[in-house]
């Protein structure tokens, strides 16, 4: 089992390139499904989840390539099967972004139902109600979801909470289904915009992009584009706040700072000197004290889910007490536990953490539960006095790029060992 071996107390210096967004290649992908002519994906990051996404396309009979810039390229001509198997599936949730586009453009889909995860039971009602107000006939058994449809029909359809895949998978259903589709308490993401203004690209026609209602009036075919993946706004915030929590100064570069207003507004609010330019941000801690800060979890524009566990080791090291309010899912606060083997002070009232920032953090051995409690349990070693040991560290393949080479750069002291 690898691990990642990392010697505290370092204060991070230099520069770090971001990759392109995980959250928004995977949906784009599965629009690749629509496009009836070939279609190519650019700043595509190296990721586990984007290799699995990649995989069930390809094993519908898309042909699909990777260039040596790790472009994607697919003809959805070849395509001979409208299943996306468990044994994909259930290593990716985001899989179930296929359903949509499939049965939109091929009138049929099959696709496993993703399991739930660490961070919470994951229902996919939302997507499957809508794709029914739009005219599919669905069944759920055997641990699929088997959908039907002669041609979806635009609808009228009220999603009760915020959600990114569910606006995306409706979205993707939306834009070849006959007549007009709203979309209401749609999520504003920007990989849901980064998805919608490729669809538009592709020839779909959008009302209301970024916004919470959307407006799409179907069209008979789309063709395929040349469209680059905006950059990861959570890798981003990973990275500023390594700088962050070990008192130094880090330019991060290829960035998108208009997607991170809340979280850059709550870095400024934990001591850090933060500027911003068309493509960089840059933050400096040096010589500066870690203030704790209050964070309250919700849909964009708000503060992302994404980036609660990041702030929940700052807090940690900080100066003072910091409330910590996860309202996104149920079970995101793992990394509390293994926090706390560090000897951070932490209190959890259900979603709530009270934070009691402490000096002196010692490293310990810990364990990734999720691919951001990852994140957090790597930011908290790089600030620790001592040794950490994180364990399964495939959470964090998932979901960040060459994430030791990164952090080395920038003079952090990490290195990936394989232990029994
Ligand atoms: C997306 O997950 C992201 N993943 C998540 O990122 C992110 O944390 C989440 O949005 C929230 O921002 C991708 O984009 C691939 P939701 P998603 O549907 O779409 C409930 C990461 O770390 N819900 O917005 O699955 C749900 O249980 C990952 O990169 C329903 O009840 O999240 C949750 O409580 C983790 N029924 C809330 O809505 C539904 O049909 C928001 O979930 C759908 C969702």
């Amino acid at each position: 089992m690898q691990k990642f071996l990392i010697e505290g107390g370092v204060a991070l210096e230099g520069e770090v390139e971001i990759s392109g967004a995980k959250n928004a290649v995977l949906p784009l992908l599965a629009a690749t499904l629509l496009a009836s002519t070939p279609m190519t994906i650019r700043n595509v990051p190296r990721l586990k989840d984007v290799s699995t996404l990649a995989a069930v396309i390809a094993g519908m009979g898309v042909t699909l390539s990777t260039d040596e810039h790790n472009n994607i390229h697919t003809d959805t001509s070849t395509i001979h099967t409208f299943k996306a198997p468990y044994e994909l599936v259930r290593t990716m949730r985001a899989s179930i972004l296929v359903l949509g586009p499939m049965v939109a453009r091929f009138g049929e889909a099959e696709v496993s139902l993703p399991g739930g995860c660490a961070i919470g039971d994951r229902p996919v009602n939302l997507h499957l109600m809508g794709l029914e107000a739009m005219g599919a006939e669905i069944v759920v058994e055997e641990g699929y979801i088997r959908a039907k449809a002669k041609r979806l029909k635009g609808a009228h359809i009220v999603m009760d909470i915020v959600s990114v895949t569910g606006t995306e998978n409706l979205l993707m259903a939306a834009v070849l289904a006959e007549g007009t589709t709203v979309l209401e308490n749609a999520a504003r993401e920007p990989e849901v915009v980064d998805l919608a203004n490729c669809l538009v690209k592709m020839g779909a026609k959008i009302d209301g992009i970024g916004t919470s209602k959307i407006t799409v009036e179907g069209v008979d075919s789309l063709s395929g584009c040349d469209y680059t993946v905006l950059p990861d706004r959570i890798e981003t915030g990973t990275y500023l706040a390594a700088a962050a929590i070990t008192g130094g100064h880090i330019k991060v570069l290829n960035a998108a700072p208009d997607t991170l207003d809340a979280v850059l507004q709550k870095f400024r609010e934990a001591g850090a000197v933060v500027n911003t330019g068309a493509d960089w941000i840059e933050l400096d801690m040096r010589g500066r004290t870690l203030k704790a800060v209050d964070i309250r979890t919700d849909p964009y524009p708000a503060f992302p889910t994404d980036m609660q566990a990041q702030f929940m080791a700052m807090n940690a090291f900080s100066q003072g007490i910091g409330v910590i309010v996860e309202t996104i899912f149920e079970n995101r606060m793992m990394h509390v536990a293994e926090l706390k083997r560090l000897g951070a002070n932490i209190r959890l009232e259900g979603n709530t953490a009270i934070v009691a920032g402490m000096p002196n953090l010692k490293g310990a051995p810990v364990m990734a539960t999720d691919l951001r409690a990852s994140a957090c349990l790597i930011l908290a070693g790089l600030a620790a006095q001592g040794k950490t040991l994180v364990d399964r560290i495939y959470h964090t393949d998932r979901g960040y790029e060459r994430i030791e080479e990164k952090l080395s750069r920038i003079g952090a002291k990490i290195s990936r060992v394989n232990e029994a």
